[in-house]
């Protein structure tokens, strides 16, 4: 049997946030693994173009509302269309700097649509989740490599939204034992699909490492600012536990096959477990794509951490999942997107 015509007694998948970087590589290992899936995004940090090259990937059509997860009646139309019987949860804004400047903003979208989404669940009986949170919970980790268990803070609205937003699921799971709820806290996601035609696509000037370094690389930025080389880390610059988004990807695969078993809410880290410095992923990017990355240093950011890599034993454990791709990998595949989207999806 060809995996995409394996049945799955889960068969129809909303993914809020679809479109986007994370989402639009998940679906196309759902759709491979046989699932059918229906996107639902309100296009306010991604493209359709993503979905179309998604289409072109799989070979099928994508079913896609256009709709906001703060609004009852798009996410009513979701659940009366298609007999969704699990949502995988990636609709959010993402931008650090910007929820410490625009904090109701981020609440409104993140926790209250987050809030929305569980009452039009809630009301449709479906009550299976699985949620995008972060490594940004763990605040300024003691030590490292971070287990689960570890203490939770948040510095800025943008994590503290995720912290809410986990308690709100958890509450959930309390009031009602048939609520599935996976809490997946993602590592620094890099990387594209290998084919080159889809990857991450940042507003204006990015603030994450990987596609600063690819947008310099191509020569759309003169220089990376390399932030801090006083860290107590082996050469002095930030470490973090970078993973390639298809390896981020086939982990909600394994989180939804898995989701039967769970009889309590699973908070899982999803990172290799390997930290690299700025500088070691300079070197593995030059490396990879054959270009020079002119860089100065520069101060520290503010609220940044020395050290930030997971111990991902427990994702190994209870999905039953590793990541399997290396630094080589994640700087070949970003690099192929950039070198052949300059300007991401816009053409
Ligand atoms: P992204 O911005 O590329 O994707 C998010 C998608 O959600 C976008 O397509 C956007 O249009 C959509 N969206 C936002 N608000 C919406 C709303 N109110 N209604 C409907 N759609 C909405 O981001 P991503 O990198 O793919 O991240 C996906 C999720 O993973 C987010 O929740 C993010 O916070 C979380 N996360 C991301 C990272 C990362 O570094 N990329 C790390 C940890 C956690
Ligand atoms: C950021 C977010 C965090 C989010 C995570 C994963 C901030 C403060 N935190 O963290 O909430 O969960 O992404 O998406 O934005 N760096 C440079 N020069 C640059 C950009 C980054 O030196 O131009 C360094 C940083 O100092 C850090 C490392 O590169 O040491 C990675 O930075 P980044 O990609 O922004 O991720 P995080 O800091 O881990």
């Amino acid at each position: 049997m060809s995996p995409s015509t394996t049945h799955h007694p889960l068969s129809t998948i909303l993914v809020t946030g679809g479109a986007g970087y994370i989402g639009s590589h998940t679906v196309i290992l759902l759709i491979e693994a046989g699932y059918d899936v229906v996107v639902f995004d309100n296009f306010c940090n991604s493209s359709r173009e993503s979905i179309k090259r998604v289409e072109k990937i799989v070979g099928k059509p994508i079913s896609v509302i256009e709709g906001d997860i703060r609004n009852r009646n798009d996410l009513r139309l979701a659940f009366n269309t298609y007999a969704v019987d699990t949502v995988i949860h990636f609709a959010g804004l993402k931008a650090v700097g910007e929820s410490v400047e625009q904090p109701l903003r981020y609440y409104d979208n993140n926790v209250y649509g987050t809030v929305a989404l569980c009452e039009v669940m809630q009301e449709a009986g479906c009550k299976s989740i699985i949620f995008s949170s972060s490594a940004t919970v763990y605040g300024d980790p003691a030590t490292t490599p971070i287990t689960e268990d570890f203490p939770t803070s948040a510095t800025n609205p943008y994590g503290r939204s995720k912290l809410f937003i986990e308690e709100i699921l958890r509450d959930l799971y309390i009031s009602d034992h048939d609520w599935k709820v996976v809490l997946l806290r993602y590592f620094n996601p890099v990387g594209a699909h290998p084919s080159g035609t889809i990857g991450e696509d940042p507003n204006g000037i990015p603030n994450n490492l990987m596609p600063f370094i690819t947008q310099t690389a191509v020569g759309k930025l003169s220089c990376l600012s390399v932030f801090g080389d006083d860290y107590d880390t082996h050469d002095g610059t930030g470490v973090r536990d970078y993973i390639h988004v298809m390896d981020l990807a086939a982990g909600h695969v394994k989180a939804l096959e898995k989701l039967p078993l769970f009889h309590e809410v699973m908070t899982i880290n999803l990172g290799t477990g390997t930290g690299y410095s700025v500088l070691d992923m300079v070197k593995a990017f030059e490396k990879a794509s054959g270009k020079e990355v002119p860089y100065c240093i520069a101060p520290r950011r503010a609220g940044d951490i020395a050290k930030c890599y997971a111990d991902p034993s427990y994702a190994k454990k209870v999905l039953d999942w590793k990541a399997s791709k290396d630094i080589e990998e994640m700087c070949e595949d970003s690099w192929r997107w950039q070198s052949n989207n300059p300007n991401g999806y816009t053409a």
